[in-house]
């Protein structure tokens, strides 16, 4: 008998049972388990019904991701279904936790379905650029229709049990949460009633509807917008029509055909990469798993502006109280009316009730005065990017604090350790650097200083899950791993417009690989007067940092979208970008002053100039340490910058162009462009040498 999945007999009933921790994926044992399990039950002339349970957290949370890498092994998953669909004794499946992708597949391919109250089930292949490959485009719409068929595959979201009730995915939901008794009681009702064997696949009313209905081409518009450089979602739409256009063994051959071709795509790698490497880098490999964590009931926070309200919602929003500081009581008011109305829209929109908006309100103390933060067990200091100003604050919470309190920054560039020396409890000190909107955004880019204690650093990842984000360790130094790399793309796009190329055919660019906006129309709606105050002191501090034309806009207070000016203009109330004439002859200006003759640059070069400098900063932090894998780079880029998922990150983006064609391009660039940025990465130029890949450091 298979070591993962058992048969055995209660009564009349033969029950199935997975046991593979940690989430029942179906790897091969499992399905071969499952193959053999239900030989048996066939062959069991004791029962009269089998049952279908799964021990642990989960029903089978789909097809083992794990196995994509490797060689096909038999039995495929459609032939444990069909074995499962044929089955002359009426199978019940009993579901709770996440019946996902082939889980669910399975599940539809049994006979009954019953759901615990709790269970949520979903066909998620989408989000790993896949489709559903195990007939599930093809059972789905005859429970369901083709319309939510459409809305489940093309989106991967999950149902709630009483919604797949609902739409007639499972059959009954669950009183108690007994999953092993429940399952046994609704398969005894299966004998006694004498249900009869009901194939999914032999379920034709649901299809008369969709058949000539223009619901596929209707999905295939709206994909063009939400998904426009996606491979997967269309091809889901194709395989779901085909279930209303051919006989079920036909659509099943169709699904295969293009579940095979989505497999094939480098998408579908990048997107499993994304999978593995969000949850690889909770696991930091010089922290160890058993380090202890820090209690964190309360949390202070200094600041509240955008960022500072932002944060405070994060912690609000699973319950965790949180004292909000700031200098003054107007501006003190002014962020707690922001974070109300931030609360109040989702509540409008029909995602928070208007009883939960008063309870996280309740949550968020204001406050005056420090010494209101002496019992927190955290503090994030989010004020203005000032080191002097931050060093005063920090030495001021050294005074307050309770010993055994985090003191967190969110500075985006500046250096924790520089800050950390101003208390006397370097250890307690750590940067979380929130991006903005920080109520939205996933990514927290923790930073450890030199002197952060192993706690600190684990208490901080642990935050990071408890607010729901991802969260990735790096090193301290200017940027971290995200703005170091930003910046060196954000000069090297200011430059490529010193050369001849226009803002908004750089921004086209980036758009078109798949950022969700441009440089400039980033930098628009971060403020210029960001920028340029950070290279202003980097002037004031000796540096050579040439002038930009970019300094100019800022110099006329043209500071993006809260100006509706930037490098765009922008209409009252919208956020729509605009090509602005004025800047066009600022460009031309600024180049004639320079003495630049502009050239033209074709969109290869702009693609290359920024991403090839990305990577080049990307391979020195990952020689100095500051990102301890490239997957750490990846994760901060995708969950903070908006990267294209589908191409991986950077780092993965660049072992799948070939590192050797990244080289030839960044001695190219250092050789006409020039400039430190451009001086290839020693990283780099080993791993050409050894024929190796950013994956394999
Ligand atoms: N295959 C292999 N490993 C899986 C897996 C899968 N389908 N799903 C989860 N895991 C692993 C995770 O990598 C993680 O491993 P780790 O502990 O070594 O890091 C572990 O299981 C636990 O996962 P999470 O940390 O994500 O646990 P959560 O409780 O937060 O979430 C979950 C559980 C909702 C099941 C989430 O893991 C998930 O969404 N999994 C992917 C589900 C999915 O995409 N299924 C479709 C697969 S494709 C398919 O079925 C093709 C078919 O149509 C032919």
């Amino acid at each position: 008998m298979s070591e993962v999945v058992s048969y055995s007999r209660k009564g009349q009933v033969g029950i199935i049972s997975v046991n593979y921790p940690p989430v029942n994926a179906l790897g091969q044992a499992v399905r071969s388990g499952l193959l053999e399990a239900v030989k048996q039950g066939q062959a069991d002339d004791e029962a009269e019904a089998l049952l279908l349970v799964c021990e642990g957290r989960t029903f089978i949370a789909g097809a083992d991701i794990r196995e994509f890498s490797k060689p096909r092994q038999e039995p495929s998953l459609p032939d444990v279904i069909e074995a499962f669909e044929n089955s002359t004794k009426p199978i019940i499946v009993a579901l709770h936790g996440t019946a996902l992708g082939g889980g669910l597949e399975l599940a539809m391919g049994c006979h009954y379905r019953v759901a615990l109250p709790s269970a949520k089930v979903g066909l998620p292949e989408v989000k790993l650029g896949l489709l559903p490959g195990a007939g599930g485009t093809q059972r789905l719409p005859r429970l369901c229709g083709a319309q939510k068929a459409l809305e489940m595959i093309t989106s991967g979201d999950f149902l709630s049990a009483s919604e797949a009730l609902e739409h007639g995915i499972v059959d009954a939901v669950t009183e108690s949460s007994d999953i092993a008794a429940e399952g046994l009681a609704y398969a005894e009702q299966a004998i006694t009633k004498g249900w009869p064997v009901r194939r999914v696949r032999d379920l034709e009313g649901k299809l008369e509807t969709g058949r000539d209905s223009d619901v596929f081409e209707q999905f295939r518009t709206t994909l063009q917008q939400r998904a426009r450089n996606l491979f997967s979602p269309f091809k889901c739409v194709d395989a779901v029509e085909a279930a209303f256009q051919l006989p079920f063994e036909e659509g099943l051959k169709r699904e295969r055909e293009l579940f095979l071709a989505c497999m094939e795509s480098p998408q579908r790698a990048g997107l499993v990469h994304a999978f593995f490497s969000e949850r690889d880098v909770a696991k930091v490999p010089d922290l160890p798993t058993d380090t202890p964590v820090r209690d964190i009931q309360r949390v202070g926070i200094i600041g509240a502006g955008t960022m500072g309200g932002g944060i405070a919602m994060n912690f609000a929003n699973v319950g965790i109280p949180v004292c909000l500081l700031e200098a003054q009581q107007e501006a003190l008011d002014r962020g707690i009316a922001m974070i109300r109305q931030n609360y109040e829209n989702s509540a409008r929109k029909g995602r928070l009730t208007t009883t939960q908006v008063e309870e996280r309100m309740a949550l968020i103390e204001p406050t005056l005065s420090y010494s209101a933060l002496a019992d927190v067990d955290l503090v994030i200091e989010a004020v203005f990017e000032d080191m002097a100003i931050k060093k005063q604050i920090f030495s001021r919470l050294d005074e307050v604090c309770k010993p055994g309190a985090i003191l967190a920054s969110n500075t985006s560039t500046l250096s924790i350790d520089e800050i950390a020396s101003t208390t006397r409890r370097p250890e307690d000190v750590v940067g979380m650097h929130f991006f903005s909107p920080a109520n939205v955004m996933k990514l927290l880019e923790n930073v450890r200083g030199e002197k952060t204690s192993d706690e600190v650093k684990a208490t901080v990842m642990a935050i990071a899950k408890r607010i729901k984000k991802v969260g990735v360790l790096v090193g301290n130094c200017y940027g971290f791993v995200g703005n170091r790399m930003l910046h060196r793309r954000g000069a090297e796009a200011i430059q490529l417009v010193n050369d001849g190329a226009t803002p908004q055919q750089v921004d086209k660019v980036l758009t078109d690989f798949g950022f969700p906006m441009g440089q400039f129309a980033m930098s628009d709606l971060a403020g210029i007067d960001v920028g340029y105050r950070i290279r202003q002191e980097r002037r004031k501090a000796g540096e050579e940092v040439p002038p930009t034309w970019m300094d100019k806009l800022a110099e006329q207070g043209r500071f993006g979208q809260k100006t509706q000016a930037g490098t765009y203009r922008y209409k009252e109330g919208s956020r729509k970008p605009i090509p602005d004439p004025e800047v066009e002859a600022l460009i031309r200006q600024f180049r004639e002053e320079q003495g630049i003759t502009a050239r033209a640059i074709d969109d290869q070069e702009i693609l290359e100039r920024c991403l090839y400098v990305m990577i080049n900063e990307g391979a020195k932090i990952l020689e100095e340490g500051i990102a301890t894998r490239a997957l750490d780079i990846d994760i901060t880029w995708i969950y903070g910058y908006g990267f294209p998922a589908y191409r991986g990150g950077p780092m993965f983006w660049a072992d799948q162009q070939g590192l050797e064609q990244i080289l030839d391009g960044i001695r190219r660039f250092h050789a006409q462009p020039g400039g430190e940025q451009w001086r290839p990465a020693p990283l780099l130029e080993r791993l050409v040498a050894e024929g190796k890949r950013f994956a394999e450091l």
